[in-house]
């Protein structure tokens, strides 16, 4: 699952700036879900604040809402910093 030495503390659990942890996101969107609504990450971003920062957790928060992962790798060629990841 991991890519390599190094990668593990980078895994990006949450949003920082309003403390939204993304195993709370992932509740919630099994819930909704299990209520028949289909979330998606403005929704979560209304529900529970996160996003509402700096924002850069939201790609993050949509992965979180599509595959209810909680603990995520870096994305790709993402132009920010992960919320709660390491630096270099
Ligand atoms: S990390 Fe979510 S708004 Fe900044």
């Amino acid at each position: 699952m991991w890519g390599g030495k190094g990668t593990r503390e980078m895994a990006v659990t949450r949003c920082v700036c309003r403390e939204v942890s993304f195993e709370r996101i992932a509740r919630l969107a099994a819930e909704l879900r299990a209520a028949g609504v289909e979330p998606d990450a403005e929704m979560m971003r209304s529900m529970t604040g996160c996003g509402t920062g700096c924002g850069t957790c939201m790609p993050y928060v949509a992965e979180v809402v599509r595959t209810g992962r909680v603990s995520l790798e870096v994305i790709p060629g993402s132009p920010q910093r992960p919320a709660g990841g390491g630096g270099p």
